[in-house]
């Protein structure tokens, strides 16, 4: 009986060093900005960011290589199995309802054109890089249950300028097109549809941290949304020594809630989302919401 307890607290300190070590290589940040325009109207943009670095990802970063991936934390499994497969080292996805409209509102923290838009640069491991990238269109519309199988090669092209890696690409890679492909679909609708499956690749459910907010009817009748996919590589230190992988998973909507009779602007996350906001992702190491009111500055100085 004596010998049981002192076992117990060998195997637990195992496990938690275990959970430390795996946990150290993964990060979650939950973060919104909201900016109220000068219009009148509210931008809110939220973004999740999960990272993961371990050697064997800062290795196939360097040297090129597809990724291969094990032990998987709070990196989404399911998109993680489609990098995998078919050759994937940067991703741009976004899906996008309705028109920025920059005189009125400035700039997005992120543009996006109206409809879907999907780019992709891939490992130079890939022999065929035509199918490949046909096979990944119908895997990421399974994903996103979005009709991205419209893009063929007719909607199909590889910039030579525009497009470059957002991620760690040294020049060799970054200026040679064919490793890349871009489609865009202008009529592709954004539904609820692809909200959910969106939200199932973050760590946190949907009832805990700034992603509870995101119910679909106040993001449908929003003047405009967009919902979108960044993955790349990134570095971890000024030499990039080490390279971590990094997935930005953004929303960004612009809403126009009610003047007060006073002709004062006046609103709360409950109006603009119509939902209380009651618990923070217990996986996020930041959970952040800023709130921009320099444009309120402009506008009274007028
Ligand atoms: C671009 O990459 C392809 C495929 O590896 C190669 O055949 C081609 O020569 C490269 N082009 C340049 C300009 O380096
Ligand atoms: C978590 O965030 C804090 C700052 O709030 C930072 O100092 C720390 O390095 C972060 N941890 C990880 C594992 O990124």
């Amino acid at each position: 009986m004596m010998s049981v307890r002192p076992r117990c607290v060998a195997v637990c300190s195992v496990w938690l060093v275990l959970w430390v070590l795996v946990a150290a290589d993964n990060t979650f940040t939950e973060e919104l900005l909201l900016r109220p325009l000068a219009s009148g109207h509210i931008h809110s943009h939220f973004e999740f960011t999960t990272t993961w670095s371990s050697p064997e990802i800062s290795d196939a970063i360097h040297n090129y290589r597809d990724f291969e991936f094990a032990h998987y934390d709070l990196f989404p499994r399911a998109l993680g199995e489609v990098v995998e497969r078919y050759h994937v080292r940067e991703l741009h996805l976004s899906l996008t309802q309705g028109l920025w409209r920059h005189r009125k509102w400035g700039y997005p923290v992120v543009d996006a054109p109206p409809g879907a838009q999907l780019w992709v640069w891939f490992t130079p491991t890939t022999d065929d890089l035509d199918q490949t990238w046909r096979d990944l269109v119908n895997a990421l519309s399974g994903l996103i249950c979005a009709s991205l199988n419209f893009i063929d090669s007719t909607n199909t092209v590889s910039p030579e300028l525009s497009y470059r890696p957002q991620g760690v690409a040294d020049p060799w890679y970054a200026s040679n097109s064919s490793y890349m492909r871009y489609a865009a679909l202008p009529r592709e609708n954004v539904c609820t549809e692809n909200l959910t499956p969106w939200k199932k690749l973050l760590p946190c459910d949907a009832q805990s941290g700034l992603v509870a907010l995101l119910h679909p009817g106040p993001l449908y009748t929003a003047h405009y949304h967009s919902l979108s996919l960044h993955l790349r590589p990134s570095c971890q230190d000024t030499e990039c020594r080490s390279a971590q992988l990094e997935l930005v998973q953004a929303l960004s909507l612009v809403q126009l809630p009610d003047t007060s009779a006073e002709g004062y602007q006046d609103w709360t996350l409950h109006q603009l989302f119509l939902v209380p906001l009651i618990y923070s992702c217990p996986l996020a190491n930041i959970s952040r919401i800023y709130v921009d009111i320099t444009d309120n500055e402009v506008s009274s100085k007028k």
